[in-house]
Order: structure tokens, then C-alpha cells, then sequence
């Protein structure tokens, strides 16, 4: 029995915003998200944990308290979404009417101009799954789209099914494994 656990950065100022990528900071719910984070993981006292993030403040921020080793993974960057970076979806349905209409009819496939797909993010992943397969004690903070991919991954969803796997903000995911089969705990915390 092994486990590990995935959690989606504090709310950020894009997010407050609708607003699409970025490089935004966390909000100021965000950073009492990241204070709770902090407490209830240093309460566990975790045997050599680990803390992977992205490459992007917010998830470093989320993590920022937390006493464990850090690491920072370009792997576990948001989807980019290229030409769309930093509109509200309603801003792209404005200006980019068609595709829009493409990432609906396919948002498994769909790549933004300039940017990327789902599966791009599942390509960029391989590396951090063939990883994790054998740890334990990480926490992994990263970012909606990718974590869709990393739970679709281990609960072995059909790709199609991807872009809509639901990752509840300001929880914390916990991923017990026994050989094949993974098992999903959801703690959510108070902010
Ligand atoms: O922009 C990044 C979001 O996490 C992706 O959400 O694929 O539902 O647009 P979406």
C-alpha cells in the first residue's frame, strides 16, 4: 500500500478574474489556503517529504510553508493556451469564434495556436508518472488541466473523459495505491 497526494494551487488573482493562464499570484483566499495547507501537512509529520510543483508562482506559493524538500517541474506547468493566455473564456468566444467552437467539439485534442492540447499535457506527464509509480510521501502541486491527466492516468479514465475530471479547489487529493488499483481521498480544508 502506497500513497501520495495532488492538490491544485490557492485560488489566484486570474482566477478571482475568469481569466485564462498566466503567471499570477495567489489571491488573498489563496494564501489562507496555502497557511491551512502548511499547518495540516508540518501536523503529519511526513517521513522525508517531498513537494513537487510547477514552474509558476502560484503553485510555489501554495507550497511555500509546507516543510519538505522542493522541486520545480516545467512537466507540471499549466496547459498553455497559446494565443489565449491571460482572456476570459468569454473574451475568446469574442475573439476567436472558431475555435471556440473547435475546443468544444474536441477539447481532448484541441490545441490552442501556439499553446497546447490535452494530450500534449499527457506526453510532457509520461516522465512524472513513470515516477511516481514507485514513490512515495510527494505532494504534487500543480494545476486543473494537468491534474485532469494525473488522475485520469491512475484511475485509468478513457482519454476522452480527461478534460472533465472534476479537481475541487482548496482540497487536498490523496492517492492510496495497492498494485493496480488506486483509491481517491478528498480532504477539503477550511479558508
Ligand atoms: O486554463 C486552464 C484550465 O485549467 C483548463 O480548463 O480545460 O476546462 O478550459 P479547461
Amino acid at each position: 500500500l502506497t500513497y501520495w497526494w495532488c492538490l491544485q494551487h490557492g485560488e489566484s488573482d486570474n482566477n478571482v478574474l475568469g481569466k485564462i493562464g498566466g503567471d499570477a499570484n495567489l489571491s488573498p483566499r489563496g494564501v489562507q489556503y496555502a497557511v491551512s495547507l502548511a499547518r495540516h501537512m508540518n501536523a503529519q509529520q511526513i517521513p522525508d517529504l517531498r513537494v513537487w510543483t510547477s514552474q509558476l508562482r502560484r503553485t510555489k506559493q501554495t507550497a511555500q510553508d509546507i516543510c519538505a524538500t522542493k522541486e520545480h517541474f516545467d512537466a507540471l506547468n499549466e496547459l498553455d493556451a497559446g494565443v489565449c493566455e491571460g482572456l476570459t473564456y468569454e473574451e475568446m468566444a469574442d475573439q476567436f469564434p472558431q475555435e471556440f467552437a473547435w475546443r468544444d467539439q474536441d477539447k481532448l485534442r484541441y490545441r490552442y495556436p501556439w499553446g497546447e492540447s490535452y494530450l500534449d499535457i499527457m506526453g510532457r506527464l509520461e516522465p512524472v508518472f513513470l515516477e511516481l509509480e514507485h514513490m512515495e510521501n510527494v505532494l504534487v502541486v500543480s494545476h486543473q488541466a494537468v491534474l485532469r491527466c494525473v488522475l485520469g492516468y491512475f484511475l485509468g479514465k478513457k482519454p476522452e473523459e480527461l478534460p472533465y475530471i472534476n479537481v475541487p479547489l482548496h482540497t487536498i487529493i490523496k492517492l492510496t495505491t495497492e498494485g493496480y488499483s488506486c483509491r481517491l481521498e478528498f480532504i477539503k480544508l477550511p479558508v
